[in-house]
């Protein structure tokens, strides 16, 4: 039997004496089928870390992104340096800017938080982009979200995140935020990129399009510290109702929200920081 491996490649933190740490969020996986990058951090790290950890991109059979912020595409024209032409799977909409705004005293800073590379570089080193905002089996036993929806009553968009349309500023809540989905013979392995769209939404729709209620694990960066405490008490409530064996989370997990759960759910947690294995 094949075992499906995850590396993570891209993290805020690092645990074991290998590799560097940013704001972004990459892993590297392996399959019986090949292997897969599922976004790509923020570009500082993505190389030197698959060097350390000695993950060969030039092997990956194609590129997942779960949206369009910086901390998880920037990476991406390196990956392409290497690889050279491959399937980029994305939503439509990741091309869109949009900005991150903060209150400060006194007034506020705004700070650009889209794809840093304009598409058409992206395609002139490589990258085939492949667009769905749907649900797709992108490659076998491989899915992607596409669009969730937001059902949850408690899970909320970042109130930092914003777009610019026709001069007007609007809350971004970011559609384009997908996971990815390993179905593997003991159950659904779901990697989240940020969760904009919350993870408990994520989760029930995961259920709802795999027929399928078993979550050997779920990992990466779900958010929770962005958001309110509420959110965060929320979402361990339920996610204690759902099947599932092991949460590792990463980036913009924070953590305060990672102490929490950790707390929950001992064992069964675990935190995803760079070198981080997880074996199904
Ligand atoms: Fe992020
Ligand atoms: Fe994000």
């Amino acid at each position: 039997m094949t075992k499906t491996r995850i590396t993570i490649l891209c993290e805020n933190l690092v645990g074991r004496t290998l590799g560097a740490g940013e704001h972004g969020f990459s892993a590297f996986i392996e399959t019986g089928e090949g292997n897969y990058l599922f976004d790509t951090g923020g570009g500082r790290t993505v190389v030197e870390n698959s060097l350390s950890l000695n993950k060969d991109l030039r092997t990956v059979k194609k590129i997942f992104l779960s949206h369009g912020h910086h901390d998880h595409t920037g990476g991406l024209p390196h990956v392409l340096n290497l690889r050279g032409r491959v399937d980029v799977h994305v939503h439509p909409d990741i091309f869109l800017d949009r900005m991150s705004v903060r209150k400060e005293s006194g007034g506020e800073s705004r700070r650009f938080a889209g794809m840093i590379y304009k598409r058409s570089y992206l395609e002139f080193l490589g990258a085939h982009f492949l667009p769905n905002s749907g649900f797709i089996e992108a490659e076998k036993g491989m899915f992607l979200t596409g669009e969730v929806p937001r059902r949850t009553p408690f899970e909320k968009p970042d109130p930092k995140l914003f777009r610019e349309v026709e001069g007007k500023r609007i809350p971004d809540t970011l559609p384009d935020d997908q996971s990815l989905i390993l179905d593997t013979e003991k159950g659904l392995v779901l990697i989240f990129g940020c969760a904009h769209s919350g993870m408990i939404n994520i989760m029930h729709h995961v259920v709802h399009q795999m027929k399928e209620d078993h979550f050997p694990a779920v990992l990466g960066g779900t958010h929770l510290d962005f958001l309110t405490p509420e959110q965060l008490e929320e979402s361990i409530r339920s996610l204690k109702e759902m099947k599932v064996d092991r949460i590792g989370v990463s980036h913009c997990t924070g953590l305060r929200a990672a102490y929490r759960l950790q707390h929950e759910f001992g064992e069964r947690f675990f935190y995803g920081s760079v070198a981080s294995i997880l074996e199904v």
